[in-house]
């Protein structure tokens, strides 16, 4: 398995995915008319909108914050967060799905005993699915608390989800 940490991307952010994103905001030419369809794609990649994506968002389709903040909590289906402590971001893109990870997604599900797009029952870690992370050359790929992990097996997946379980009961105790 092979472990990329987001610090060795080139991007200022220090994240890789917004390579995507940024080809995504240039296909729409920056355009403040693409900001639902962007907001989209960046869902997409990374599985929720924290503030910093909004802002970056706001600042690339030259909007006010304020206004894409609004349209990002009017709509339903955007989510602001992740709802458990840790995020398991399972790529589904091409990639990785022809790679396995459509087993890995019904593995860790069942190891979870819950769907993708939701959180284990003790709260700690949100299986989120994304489309194409931009790193397709490791697929299948994840990305647990922002750091990418490609050529990932089932057995790695499953051991490093039981594993961030078992450190928050570590912790816990
Ligand atoms: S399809 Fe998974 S990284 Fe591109």
């Amino acid at each position: 398995m092979v472990e990329q940490q987001s610090k060795k991307t080139t991007h200022p952010s220090g994240d890789n995915r917004f390579k995507l994103l940024d080809r995504a905001i240039t296909k729409h030419h920056n355009s403040g008319y693409a900001l639902i369809e962007i907001l989209h794609v960046a869902q997409g990649i990374f599985g929720y909108l924290d503030n910093d994506l909004l802002y970056y968002i706001a600042n690339a389709l030259k909007l006010p914050p304020s206004r894409v903040y609004g349209v990002a909590t009017f709509y339903h289906f955007f989510r602001l967060k992740p709802q458990g402590e840790h995020t398991f971001v399972l790529c589904t893109g091409t990639a990785c799905y022809v790679k396995g990870a459509n087993e890995i997604q019904k593995a860790l599900e069942h190891e979870c005993q819950c769907k993708f797009g939701e959180t284990t029952s003790d709260g700690k870690v949100s299986l989120i699915s994304a489309r194409c992370v931009g790193s397709c050359g490791l697929a299948p790929v994840a990305v647990i608390d922002d750091v990418v992990h490609g050529k990932l097996s089932v057995e790695d997946a499953v051991k490093r989800v039981k594993s961030l379980r078992e450190e928050k009961k570590e912790v816990g105790s």
